[in-house]
């Protein structure tokens, strides 16, 4: 299916630009009018990919992150998040709840779990050296359809 809407920003992976990158992203999904809840859904996810380009992709370093939102008919929602990275060994293993490749307890392990419950869909591309792209999709309007309004 065609995207009825496109936006591309891309930035240096600092940290101050991970405000940035959410306000960014829930400024573009706002034309289609989501509730809060969807668009405090939307801005976590976003935040959590961008900290992980941040903290893990470049932790040697700065480099870019691409954001790419695509708006589909129905309200469906495509967030792609990507970096051009360190790249993950084993994806599976870093999508389990509470793995973290950080020592010293400062991180959960959690952000790829908040990302798998706050959107309908989460898949994690990689290649060791080159870096990761994660794809998040979220259909918005589910509650005024299940309530009929
Ligand atoms: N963009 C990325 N590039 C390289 N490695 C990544 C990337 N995103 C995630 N990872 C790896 O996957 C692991 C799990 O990520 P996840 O976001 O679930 O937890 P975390 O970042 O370690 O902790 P938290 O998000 O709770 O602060 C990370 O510890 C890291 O090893
Ligand atoms: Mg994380």
């Amino acid at each position: 299916m065609r995207p009825v809407n496109i936006m591309k920003v891309n930035f240096l992976s600092r940290s101050a630009n991970e405000s940035f990158a959410r306000v960014a992203v829930a400024a573009f999904i706002a034309q289609l009018d989501p509730t809060v809840d969807e668009l405090a859904d939307i801005k976590t996810s976003v935040s959590e990919a961008v900290t992980n380009c941040i903290v893990h992709a470049y932790k040697d370093g700065i480099g870019e992150i691409y954001i790419t939102v695509k708006i589909y008919e129905n309200d469906k929602v495509s967030v792609t998040v990507k970096d051009k990275g360190c790249g993950i060994e084993n994806i599976e293993r870093a999508m389990e709840p509470m793995y973290t490749s950080t020592q010293g307890g400062e991180r959960a392990g959690l952000g790829f779990t908040v990302m798998q419950s706050f959107t309908d869909r989460l898949r994690v591309k990689s290649r060791l050296g080159f870096g990761t792209t994660v794809i998040m999709d979220k259909k918005l309007g589910k509650k005024s359809v299940a309530r009929g309004t």
